[in-house]
């Protein structure tokens, strides 16, 4: 059967991951999650202090460190899911902070970042077989894609789940800063000058604020079969 590109676009936290991981194991593809691209660059601004105390970051330094900005991933033997690194460190635990999260957007705007990022995950997709996630992959990085999903949900039920799920890793969270997060981060997102959030023209939208896991998984398989029938 011929290998395609699913691009699965959409708002933060309302389960894109779950739904590529588990499309990209149910049919034997690559799994690739590009907001932890974005979310590794903005742990090495962190750390080497470009960030002020307003939220800015310094991007001439950023820009100027690109070089030695390595991020990539490794495949995990026992899950067997990429885990995204930086510098060779593996970093996953490190970027889901609620800090990572809160300093990311102006990061992921910055259009020598973006170049960076996107020449990544063109190069990633060259065989195909792929199901990536992020903002702009319908738009951007594969407007040719053959199966283009948007999904979106309530900032609400966003922020409820991401709070569920911080709190189930024992990590911090607070329910209110959450979702002024994500309200934020939806903002930013999709009013920056390069490569806004928006639904590509032939994107098929998913609001699956109603649905539970299984159900929106029956959707996407639903899906990739009939684009993998006519592909
Ligand atoms: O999906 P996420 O919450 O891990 O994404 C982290 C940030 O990266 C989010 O603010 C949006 C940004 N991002 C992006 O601009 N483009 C992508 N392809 C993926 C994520």
């Amino acid at each position: 059967m011929k290998k395609i590109i699913v691009a699965i676009d959409g708002h933060s936290s309302c389960g894109k991951s779950t739904m590529a991981k588990s499309l990209a194991r149910s049919v034997g593809y690559v799994y690739v999650d590009t907001g932890a691209m974005y979310r590794a660059v903005t742990l090495f601004a962190m750390r080497r202090g470009l960030f002020a105390a307003d939220g800015s970051v310094d991007a001439a330094a950023l820009e100027a460190l690109m070089p030695e900005v390595k991020v990539d991933f490794v495949l995990d033997p026992e899950s067997g899911l990429p885990l995204v690194r930086l510098g060779g460190e593996i970093v996953e635990r490190e970027i889901r902070s609620l800090e990572v999260s809160s300093h990311v957007s102006p990061v992921a705007a910055l259009p020598f970042v973006r170049t960076a990022m996107t020449h990544a995950q063109q190069a990633m997709g060259r065989e195909k077989g792929l199901v990536m996630d992020g903002r702009d992959i319908g738009t951007v990085v594969f407007p040719n894609a053959e199966l283009k999903i948007f999904v979106t949900a309530s900032a609400e039920v966003r922020a409820q789940r991401r709070f569920d799920e911080l709190q189930a890793k024992g990590m911090p969270a607070d329910y209110a800063d959450i979702l002024r997060n994500v309200q934020e981060r939806d903002y930013i997102d999709s009013h920056r000058e390069v490569a806004p959030l928006r639904q590509a023209d032939d994107a098929l939208l998913l609001d699956n604020s109603h649905l539970t896991r299984d159900e929106q998984q029956a959707w996407l398989l639903e899906r990739f079969k009939e684009k993998t029938a006519e592909a």
